[in-house]
């Protein structure tokens, strides 16, 4: 868990360099073999002479408007790197009262965790989940016919309590991160574990508990369990084996029996059933349940020459009928485009026409355009 908000905080930081050196022209993103580039993690874009075709700026015809920013230097996303372990590994010593963490977090977080971490609007909370009664809820919530899972808030579901204090350290307040001092971040985390009701050493946290290193590695979280065990290390063999030899990691066993459920471990029917009565019945076209894959088509199979550069360079606009572009396998919006005649449509797919640029952005020979092209009509029947 850890390990995942820290690759997700990193990857902001990358992703800030990555954008201002994108405007200044040059590259920090991903380049896959197929010349696609991922820019912002999920889109994929057709790169042209190292340039990314849906985003690139040039600079020359902007010149003076576009330079802002610049890419992070090594060293400082060293200083931005800082991991905090479980076991206070990049822990600093510091100390901070329930009361300051609550001040600090009226006027530096509530803004968009609203009042006691309760979130909302799209923020996370920060507090309780279904944390209370005794956390009963929380560890192995595969069992028991229990399906209420630790909500997936600090309090419920976070492992360790250090995530916490790195989390916002390096992350928070969304707007200036890095910029809290260690003992702010004692007092924000003395308030966020008051109000999570969670204790330390058997003691609960009142406004002048006064947090440090020293008791803040001793919080036990409540969900600590919950995940997987760890796998690899010179514990894994034995983490391995405790977790599976622990029946409550499987199924929904009677816990009485103290067994594995391996059959009938459902009383009538599992719960995923109730899809059905969703209301979602009128699929188009109709569900089917045969399980043989569609005949081929006469002739099918062998791939038209003009697909890979199609996929390459035009999908991208032509894929999807959101850009103005007609969208291939639309048979009305290609009948129009046929309808000049195809000298034509091969003379505007060369020289561009409109928001067609020319070739598709692309620097490919014309009579490979015209097979792309070829390949459109042809899918768009
Ligand atoms: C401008 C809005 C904003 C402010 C102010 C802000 N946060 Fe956040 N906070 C966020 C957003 C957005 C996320 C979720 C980030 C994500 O998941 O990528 C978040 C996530 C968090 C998380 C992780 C929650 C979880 O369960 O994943 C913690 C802890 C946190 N903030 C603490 C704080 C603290 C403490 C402060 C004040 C010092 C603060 N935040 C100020 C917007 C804000
Ligand atoms: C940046 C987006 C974009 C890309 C990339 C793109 N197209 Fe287009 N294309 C358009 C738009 C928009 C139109 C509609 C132009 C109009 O008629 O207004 C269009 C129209 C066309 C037409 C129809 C022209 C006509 O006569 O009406 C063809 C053929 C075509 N594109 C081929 C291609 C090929 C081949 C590629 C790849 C090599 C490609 N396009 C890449 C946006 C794009």
């Amino acid at each position: 868990m850890f390990k995942s908000y820290r690759n997700l905080m990193l990857s902001a930081v990358v992703v800030a360099a990555a954008s201002t050196s994108l405007l200044a022209g040059s590259d920090a993103s991903r380049v896959y073999a197929n010349g696609k580039k991922v820019i912002d993690g999920g889109s994929t874009y057709p790169v042209k002479d190292g340039k990314t075709s849906a985003y690139f700026v040039n600079e020359k015809a902007h010149k003076g408007l576009v330079k802002f920013g610049r890419a992070a230097t090594p060293d400082e996303i060293r200083a931005w790197d800082i991991d905090v372990m479980p076991d206070g590994t990049g822990l600093p010593e510091g100390k901070g009262t329930v009361e300051d963490g609550d001040a600090i977090y009226e006027e530096k977080c509530a803004a968009c965790h609203f009042d006691f971490g309760t979130g909302g609007a799209g923020y996370p909370a920060l507090q309780k989940g279904n944390a209370y009664e005794g956390h009963k809820t929380l560890t192995n919530q595969r069992v028991n016919g229990n399906d209420e899972g630790p909500i997936r808030v600090f309090g419920t579901y976070w492992p360790y309590a250090s995530t916490l204090w790195w989390y916002i350290k390096t992350g928070m307040p969304h707007p200036h991160p890095m910029s809290l001092t260690d003992d702010e971040v004692y007092a924000l985390c003395a308030y966020i574990i008051s109000i999570n009701e969670l204790k330390i050493d058997g003691e609960e946290l009142d406004d002048e508990y006064e947090l440090n290193r020293e008791k803040f590695l001793k919080l036990k979280m409540p969900n600590v369990d919950g995940f997987i065990p760890e796998i690899r290390g010179k514990n894994g063999l034995e983490n391995t084996r405790k977790f599976f030899n622990d029946f409550n990691n499987y199924g929904i066993g009677p816990v009485s029996k103290k067994t594995r459920c391996m059959k009938n471990c459902f009383k009538g029917e599992p719960k995923l059933a109730r899809i059905q009565g969703a209301g979602i019945s009128d699929y188009q076209p109709p569900l089917s349940n045969k399980k043989d894959l569609p005949k081929k088509k006469e002739g099918a199979g062998a791939e038209h020459p003009g697909k890979k550069a199609y996929e390459a360079s035009c999908a991208v606009c032509h894929g999807t009928d959101a850009m103005g572009a007609p969208m291939v396998g639309n048979k009305d919006a290609w009948a129009a485009v046929t309808k000049k005649g195809m000298d034509k449509v091969y003379y505007n797919a060369i020289h561009g026409i409109n928001g067609m640029p020319p070739k598709g952005g692309t620097s490919l020979p014309d009579d490979k355009i015209k097979e792309i092209v070829d390949y459109m009509v042809g899918a768009s029947k």
